[in-house]
């Protein structure tokens, strides 16, 4: 067992480099089983999601050879398994986007529901909805859920609610079904054009990509080709915030800042001084950041995963600010945290936290209750006085490459020690 150990109010500056987006690498590894073909997936992060991801393509029988730490070869022609490991799924909820590739190749698929982060119920409801709406027929068996189809056939089907996953797990329904499949209400995350993209460049035929309503033509092949991993967007605006809390000049660099550009604007209303290029974002700390009022929402919206960083910002403005968490209803519990450190912040409901600013915050021994939040506090732990201890790092290494050295680099106090 690992734990961090921070000691805060270090000024940080320097560069500091995004790696490839963790919600973009694991969905195009679990997409190489759509083919016999090698596929090269290069800037993939080196992180624990990504280590689970592989080991279950691994169980599956994929052969997967590591070129260089960010770089892959995966190939699943020797795949013979159909039934998901249920102690690796349990790590994992990307475990889920195995299923339709093993569905559309193999016709048949057993699963267990998936793990991830506990920030709220986390169905699967829309996604057994699509299946059948393909044509395959569902069992529940000894908790594993059990698919099968002859061939996936195309059809028209309405997302009842906006999903990440659940866009990309139909899109690769829809690739090599019989006929056109028309998706509507689709989530719009620049991670699922990248994949489209990618999947056009291997002989899919899609059409609206990046759009809410996507037109996909059925094709007989899929083959290999190279998926080059976009930034990490998440990844951006958290070190952006780090800038603007502790920094007196930090660069983040090897970034896309055009996926972010509702969150930008946020941070230049709290009064963020920002300057935004192509490829990099340069902040300095602002002594005197304005309250708001923050709702997350889907793609283009303020992404739900930056509310937990933002949060943390918030406690240092000067007045009352509102964070409205609308995706998730388990993802401000971690709020109860920052108030052990100073914060002062009254949960209205689980949706809502009302947080009064500037607080002090004092370093305090925490654990970290799931990847976002457990960076939230990282970063906490960066701006309070005194030392903080940071436990189940587990969590954060889940999504953040060696997040300790990096943070090292641009000046901050960090270690990670064995308990
Ligand atoms: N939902 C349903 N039924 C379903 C699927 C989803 O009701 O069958 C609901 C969820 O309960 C939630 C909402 O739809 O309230 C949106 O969830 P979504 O399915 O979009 O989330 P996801 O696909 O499981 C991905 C990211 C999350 C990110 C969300 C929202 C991956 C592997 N995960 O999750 O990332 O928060 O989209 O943008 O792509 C993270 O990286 O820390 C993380 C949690």
């Amino acid at each position: 067992m690992e734990k961090f150990v921070i000691c805060g109010k270090n000024p940080l500056s320097g560069e500091i480099a995004v790696a490839g987006a963790k919600n973009s690498a694991l969905k195009l590894l679990a997409a190489s089983i759509l083919t016999v073909e090698d596929c090269r997936i290069t800037n993939v992060p080196d992180i624990e999601d990504i280590q689970v991801m592989i080991d279950l393509l691994r169980d599956l029988g994929a052969k997967v050879e590591q070129k260089n730490r960010h770089e892959y070869i995966i190939n699943t022609k020797d795949i013979k398994k159909i039934e998901i490991n249920p102690v690796l799924a349990a790590k994992l909820r990307s475990s889920i986007m195995l299923v339709t590739p093993l569905l559309a190749r193999f016709g048949e698929v057993k699963f267990p529901y998936p793990g991830g982060c506990v920030i709220g119920k986390r169905p699967i409801d829309i996604f057994l909805d699509g299946f059948k709406a393909f044509g395959a027929e569902i069992k529940e068996e000894n908790n594993f859920f059990h698919i099968k189809t002859k061939r996936l056939k195309g059809c028209r089907f309405v997302f009842p609610w906006i999903t990440v996953t659940g866009t990309e797990s139909l899109i690769m329904a829809a690739l090599l079904a019989e006929g056109k499949t028309t998706l509507i209400n689709c989530a719009e995350e620049p991670e699922i054009a990248a994949m489209c993209d990618y999947f056009n460049s291997s002989g899919a035929r899609i059409k609206g990509i990046g759009n809410s309503t996507i037109e996909i033509e059925g094709v007989k092949k899929i083959s290999g080709g190279t998926f080059n991993t976009i930034p990490d967007r998440i990844e951006t605006g958290t070190f952006a915030i780090i800038g603007a809390l502790c920094g007196t000049g930090v660069k983040v660099v090897n970034c896309n800042p055009e996926h972010l550009a509702v969150f930008w604007e946020q941070l230049k209303k709290i009064g963020v001084k920002l300057d935004i290029g192509k490829d990099f974002v340069y902040i300095k700390k602002s002594n005197s950041l304005k309250p708001t009022e923050v709702r997350t929402h889907e793609y283009p919206g303020l992404t739900t995963d930056l509310q937990p960083p933002l949060t943390v910002l918030l406690t240092q403005a000067n007045g009352l600010s509102l964070v409205h968490e609308t995706i998730y209803e388990g993802r401000l519990f971690y709020t109860d945290i920052l108030n052990k450190m100073g914060a002062n912040i009254i949960m209205c409901d689980p949706h809502r936290v009302v947080i009064q600013g500037p607080t002090k915050l004092s370093g305090v021994t925490m654990e970290s209750p799931d990847l976002r939040a457990g960076m939230a506090l990282l970063i906490a732990a960066l701006i309070a006085s005194g030392k903080s201890e940071i436990g189940n790092i587990y969590q954060i290494d889940r999504g953040y490459e060696n997040i300790e050295g990096r943070l090292t680099r641009l000046g901050a106090n960090i270690k990670r020690v064995s308990k």
